[in-house]
């Protein structure tokens, strides 16, 4: 079966390229940092990226999407970038730039979940709850590590991550595969 529609495909090819750029560049965060928890942390993360990648290629071989090479390309310069980065930009940044990105991408699962549902297929509701879980995870952990650094007001001014949530996502308040329809709302409506 083919997908019929762009944007999904085009959301795939990209969410599997940039889920290796953020392998990479926590391969870099990873070894960057001195205290061993945060290393190991940081290591389970870059797995959990590295599964993403393997679901999203499970559900683009499923439906014959190719992998855009330009993608990989672009994206393996990007990660590569930003792992060397971490190694002089201090301890906060890479943090803080790791929470900002996590948070911006929780909705992207459950914008492809939106997708997939309005082509009548839920085959792949649980996973893509999933993979959108994780993310709320890592953001919610980068955030956990830099709440009471000093640095933090004022990157949330200029970065508009901190306190705010780039999402709507709780898991205080609690998150299901039932509920993934209220989430995310507007995201990507631009
Ligand atoms: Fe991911
Ligand atoms: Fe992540």
């Amino acid at each position: 079966m083919l997908l019929n529609d762009t944007v999904l495909t085009n959301l795939l090819k990209q969410a599997y390229s940039a889920e290796k750029a953020a392998a990479f560049a926590y391969q870099g965060h990873a070894g960057s940092v001195k205290n061993v928890e945060e290393k190991k942390a940081i290591k389970q993360i870059e797995i959990d990226e590295w599964n993403h990648r393997s679901e999203v290629l499970k559900l683009m071989n499923q439906y014959q999407v190719p992998v855009s090479k330009w993608y990989e390309i672009k994206n393996y310069f990007i990660g590569k970038a930003i792992s060397a980065s971490c190694y002089v930009i201090g301890w906060f940044m890479p943090f803080y730039f790791a929470g900002n990105l996590e948070s911006g991408n929780v909705c992207e699962y459950i914008r492809m979940k939106r997708l997939f549902n309005a082509l009548n297929i839920a085959a792949h509701d649980e996973v893509l709850f999933e993979m959108s879980l994780k993310e709320k995870e890592h953001e919610v952990y980068f955030y956990q590590q830099i709440k009471s650094s000093k640095w933090l007001p004022f990157f949330e001014k200029v970065f508009a991550w901190g306190n705010k949530s780039k999402n709507d996502i709780d898991l205080e308040e609690g998150f299901s595969v039932e509920n993934t329809n209220t989430y995310c709302e507007h995201y990507g409506e631009k």
